[in-house]
């Protein structure tokens, strides 16, 4: 068919900057940078040792200010960041959750400041660094089964940490193929090819299925007192948390504090592609953490997500068009990804709630909340609302009426 041609789809994917196989991952993350930046990959690769002996601030402190110049191409910005964010988590929280840094110094801020800069990214450790950018094979002419999968860098909290950011990585992997079915059903919606969109949905269906199933890897890979206890303070931001409540100083960068989100999975474009392509309308608060979240992706994955958003609406030329098969093919993607949905809140509860109020009864202060959402004082139950809202909103789009 015309709307998939090869050219087609490759101009697709340069656009947006995604692949057949790995979908939004990062293809062959680098692990070595140029010589001149050694001293990141010191101590982003010993990081773990750094943050537990209560060295790595005293290192920072004393590293020199690099400039970004000599880093030349896109993968080696990508590990540059994703090298400059594990230490920045680590200079802010090495000292626990009870005594935050809250400046970040010249030598760490100005170069993670001009990179993100270059990259599209805030300056802060993204959801696009820790899964999509992580990882590594441990035996490159294996293939990508858990037990062949490394991270690049890690933060303590063990075995926890590692699953965390690999599972979630094996979840965005199964994206992929509902990748292409949404850019299929795109292209065919524009010619009112109706077994192109019954294709396209279709892909996204087994997607989102198979994203479930290594979703389910979670409970034997990730511990919910290491995650809770240890890796979740590691990936706190400074936007939203008691803790830092006017943000981190970043010195060189600017005479004020700025406000970051933490990472989160809420950063997942791939998510977000299926909720512009299957036109779910998010309540107006939830709606706009969600949106506010893009600002945390890779520019070319959020286009995608705008581009998806603009698209002749899907669930209206369904209506439109009567036709039972598709609206089937419709309801089915929408039943998947509010099963998704469902398992993924079960999840939080088993991983935060759960560890949270046993947390609160003896006083931590970080109590419910999420890593980029504010859930402050409420032991969790803001955070359950919003991902309840997001789970009904998907629910309502389902088609009720009877087509013949
Ligand atoms: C132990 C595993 C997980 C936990 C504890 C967890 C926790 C959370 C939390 C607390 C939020 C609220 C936003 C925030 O404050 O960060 C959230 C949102 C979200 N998470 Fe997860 N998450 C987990 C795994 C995943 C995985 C593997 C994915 C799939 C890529 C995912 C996708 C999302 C999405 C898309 C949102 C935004 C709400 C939505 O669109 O449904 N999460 N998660």
């Amino acid at each position: 068919m015309e709307t998939n041609s090869k050219e087609t789809l490759q101009a697709d994917f340069d656009v947006f900057d995604i692949s057949e196989e790995f979908g939004f991952l990062l293809e062959e993350p680098l692990t070595h940078l140029p010589d001149h930046y050694q001293v990141w990959l010191d101590l982003a690769n010993n990081l773990i040792h750094l943050i537990e002996s209560r060295k790595l601030r005293d290192l920072v402190d004393k590293m020199p200010v690099l400039s970004p110049d000599l880093l030349s191409d896109h993968r080696e910005l990508r590990l540059a960041h994703l090298a400059l964010g594990f230490i920045s988590m680590g200079y802010v929280w090495q000292e626990g959750q009870h005594a935050p840094a809250e400046i970040l110094p010249k030598a760490l801020a100005l170069p993670f400041w001009l990179v993100s800069r270059r990259l599209g990214l805030p300056p802060i450790l993204t959801y696009a660094d820790s899964v999509l950018a992580n990882w590594k094979l441990k035996d490159p002419t294996g293939d990508m089964r858990i037990g062949n999968m490394d991270l690049i860098f890690s933060f303590p909290g063990g075995d926890t940490c590692r699953g965390f950011f690999i599972v979630s990585l094996l979840v965005e992997m199964a994206a992929s193929p509902g990748i292409m079915g949404a850019l299929e059903v795109m292209r065919a919606i524009k010619v009112s090819d109706l077994t192109g969109i019954k294709n396209g949905l279709i892909k996204v269906t087994q997607s989102l299925k198979k994203m479930k199933e290594k979703f389910k890897f979670m409970h034997n890979h990730v511990e919910p007192a290491a995650f809770h206890g240890k890796l979740r303070i590691f990936v706190s931001g400074w936007r939203d948390n008691p803790m830092l409540p006017r943000g981190v100083m970043y010195e060189g960068v600017s005479d004020e504090p700025i406000l970051l989100s933490g990472g989160s999975a809420a950063q997942s474009s791939a998510i977000q592609c299926f909720d512009a392509l299957l036109c779910i309308q998010h309540e107006e608060e939830t709606g706009a953490f969600l949106t506010r979240m893009r600002d945390y992706m890779p520019p070319a994955h959020r286009q995608l997500i705008e581009t998806l958003s603009v698209c002749p609406p899907l669930r209206d030329f369904i209506l439109s068009c009567s036709n039972s098969d598709l609206c089937q093919a419709y309801n089915s993607c929408v039943s998947a990804l509010v099963d998704l949905r469902n398992y993924h809140l079960n999840t939080v509860t088993k991983y935060v709630i759960i560890p949270g109020n046993h947390a609160q009864s003896v006083g931590c202060p970080f109590r419910g909340v999420g890593t980029a959402l504010n859930t402050t004082g409420t032991g969790g139950s803001n955070l359950m609302v919003f991902l309840k809202s997001v789970r009904n909103t998907t629910q309502k789009a389902l088609i009720l009426e009877r087509l013949s």
